[in-house]
């Protein structure tokens, strides 16, 4: 069927996907989860993937969001990754590993196209930042509904001192036992910072830490209005299908 696609997610802790009806958003199946391997080697990583493209026994595209700077199919970074995927084009190993032709972008850019498309980003004219918390922090900016890809302002320096991802990321709220309270004070220092810098009309937080935004959505201050992902941490899933369904359309006909 035309639409559908897989999309599949890498995280910090786990490799996630779903075949999904691009229209809708909708997963027709369950979503299938396996561990980021460690280390996360690259070939360790496209076994992982092919584990999933077996699960759905799927032949067609695949889109897949990668957690770090993607350019041309091929990653750049990979701060919460083994560094040996820095330089590596991933979408032709994912394409040789898997027999699927595999379309890759950055995990945030891949939310941020689900969110604007069929979430709360959905017709929202001006600047919109969404920020994806979970491992890292991850971000997509959207001006009039189009993508600048690749923003990486989960480095951004705070107080001249620590890197906004290593201080407020959902993974160091839990190694750290942080209270909600405690963390979103620290992720509103955050927001702030980045609003400073960037000036949003709208911030979507997604990732993790969207499923629980009413349990810190008191501490967040900021001045920018702060709204949660409608599609929750499946809109990884969601965007990277739409991502693959983008790239294989046929040219439009003028
Ligand atoms: C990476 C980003 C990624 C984010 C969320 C950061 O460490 O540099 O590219 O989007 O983590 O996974």
């Amino acid at each position: 069927m035309d639409n559908l696609f897989l999309g599949i997610d890498i995280g910090g802790s786990g490799i996630k996907g779903a075949v999904v009806d691009i229209t809708t958003g909708e997963l027709v199946q369950p979503r299938f989860r396996v561990a980021t391997p460690k280390p996360g080697n690259p070939a360790a990583i496209a076994g992982a993937v092919k584990e999933l493209t077996e699960h759905f026994n799927w032949q067609g595209p695949v889109g897949c969001g990668f957690p770090g700077v993607v350019m041309h199919g091929k990653v750049l970074t990979a701060a919460n990754l083994d560094k040996s995927c820095a330089g590596v084009d991933f979408a032709k190993l994912f394409t040789q590993t898997t027999q699927c032709p595999t379309f890759l972008l950055n995990d945030a850019d891949a939310a941020g196209i689900a969110e604007m498309n069929l979430g709360n980003g959905k017709n929202t004219a001006g600047v919109v930042v969404i920020v994806t918390v979970g491992t890292g922090i991850g971000t997509a900016l959207f001006t009039n509904g189009h993508l600048v890809p690749n923003t990486e302002f989960g480095h951004i320096i705070l107080d001249n001192r620590k890197e906004g991802e290593k201080y407020a990321a959902d993974s160091v709220r839990q190694k750290q036992k942080l209270s909600w309270k405690d963390w979103g004070n620290r992720f509103n220092h955050y927001l702030n910072n980045l609003v400073s810098l960037f000036y949003p009309d709208l911030i979507i937080v997604g990732g993790g830490a969207s499923k629980e935004f009413r349990r810190y959505q008191e501490t967040l201050t900021v001045k920018t209005k702060v709204i949660p992902a409608a599609l929750l941490n499946k809109a990884g899933i969601i965007g990277a299908a739409m991502y693959a369904a983008a790239e294989t359309a046929p040219p439009v006909q003028k």
